[in-house]
């Protein structure tokens, strides 16, 4: 059985997580208001290290200063009690019907400085309280029709907003990065730096692109049709993993928010095995909070919420201690060397050999005999049977 979550184990719940009142698009709330200093002594209780939320999580929008002073003094006490952190912040740039068109995208330039005063004044809340992340998720940015949208143009807006906001965290000396949350679509038609390949491309051209990476959901990549654990890959080769949204997600649809592990199980599995122990031989890739993004279902009553919290922790303490066996199993070992997984990292030219070199190696061309080497079993039906068979618990 796997072992009871700890605060070593770097759980982190969002507050709009637990505290969804469970609308949809067809349906009224089916759960009460819950109390954001209420989640986290819940969560902390069932070994939750921290909590993150949007400003408006907390704080209503539209509270006057006092209103918000009172709000927040009271939720400082409740992480002064409990010990819980706050790793990670964000901003609504969705709900308030002014962001109908985006935040930092919006056709309307008021709307545009409107949204970049929201998130400063809660970047400084964050470094306040000690977050090292603030996620950007552009859910608004985006449209419904082609011709209504000027997506360079937007481009450039996005941009100038990320690069104002990161120039700012350097100025105040803030221990902060940015982190750019992906989805191809939801609420809006389509939404801008829909994948993590399009949000790296994006970063590359930032000026202060040296404190901006990524924030990738399972469920997003997902509902593009992409692999979670191959996208979170090439984020960790980039140097830009910030930060991680785990959840499930069942093939390409709406956004499911599912418990972690209860989409693409086997996926989520080399998602937890990547995470702890890097790629074939290497050690930890990721040493970020293991946050989970999801939504307790709409069937849930509150009981359901906090069994389905839990859920989420079960789930990824299991897919952990199956990873490390199938790491330890001689079998998988022995699969791994003969599907040649380690020797991908050897470089294909010799040290300081040159590519004039490779050109006069007759082994590598003339000689080379292509109908033996490709007659070679790599035998990968063999490996992802037992990486299966792990997942099971059959071995
Ligand atoms: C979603 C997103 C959000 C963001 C959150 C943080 O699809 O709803 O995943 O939950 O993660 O707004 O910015
Ligand atoms: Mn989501
Ligand atoms: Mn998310």
């Amino acid at each position: 059985m796997a072992a009871q979550p700890t605060r070593e184990d770097k759980f982190s719940f969002g507050l709009w997580t637990v505290g969804w009142r469970a609308n949809d698009q067809f349906g009224e709330p089916t759960r009460p208001w819950l109390d954001p200093v209420e989640s986290v002594h819940r969560l902390s209780e069932r070994g939750a290290y921290g909590v993150t939320f949007h400003d408006d999580d907390v704080v209503p929008f539209g509270a006057t200063a006092g209103e918000r002073d009172t709000i927040l003094a009271r939720f400082r006490d409740a992480l002064a009690e409990t010990g819980m952190q706050v790793p990670m912040m964000t901003t609504n740039l969705f709900s308030h019907p002014v962001f109908k068109d985006g935040g930092f995208t919006s056709n309307d330039r008021a709307v545009r400085r409107f949204a970049l005063r929201k998130v400063v004044r809660n970047i400084d809340l964050a470094a306040e309280l000690g977050a090292r992340t603030y996620v950007f998720w552009g859910g608004r940015e985006g449209s419904e029709y082609d011709g209504v949208k000027d997506v360079r143009a937007a481009l450039d807006r996005y941009r100038e907003a990320i690069d104002l906001l990161a120039a700012y965290v350097k100025e105040q000396g803030y221990d902060l990065r940015f982190a750019i949350e992906p989805k191809p679509n939801e609420p809006r038609g389509d939404i801008l730096l829909p994948t993590v390949g399009h949000a790296l491309a994006f970063i590359a051209g930032l000026e202060h692109g040296d404190i901006v990476g990524v924030n990738p959901e399972v469920g997003h990549e997902q509902m593009a049709g992409l692999n979670f654990a191959a996208g979170i890959a090439q984020a960790l080769w980039a140097g830009k993993l910030f930060h991680i949204d785990l959840n499930g997600q069942r093939s390409i649809k709406f956004d499911q928010d599912l418990v972690f592990g209860h989409g693409d199980l086997l996926n989520a599995f080399h998602t937890v095995d990547l995470l702890e122990h890097g790629s074939p031989s290497g050690g930890p890739a990721y040493d970020g909070p293991r946050h989970f993004d999801y939504k307790p279902s709409r069937t849930e009553d509150i009981a359901g919420v906090w069994a389905s919290a839990e859920a989420n922790m079960r789930m990824y303490l299991l897919l952990r201690e199956r990873a490390r066996a199938y790491r330890a199993d001689p079998e998988v070992q022995e699969a791994l060397a003969q599907a040649g997984v380690a020797d991908l990292r050897n470089p294909t030219l010799a040290d300081g050999e040159t590519l004039r070199e490779l050109r006069e190696d007759r082994s590598a061309f003339e000689d080379f005999d292509a109908d033996v080497a490709g007659a070679r079993g790599y035998g990968f039906v063999r490996l992802n049977q037992l990486a299966i068979e792990h997942v099971l618990g059959a071995r």
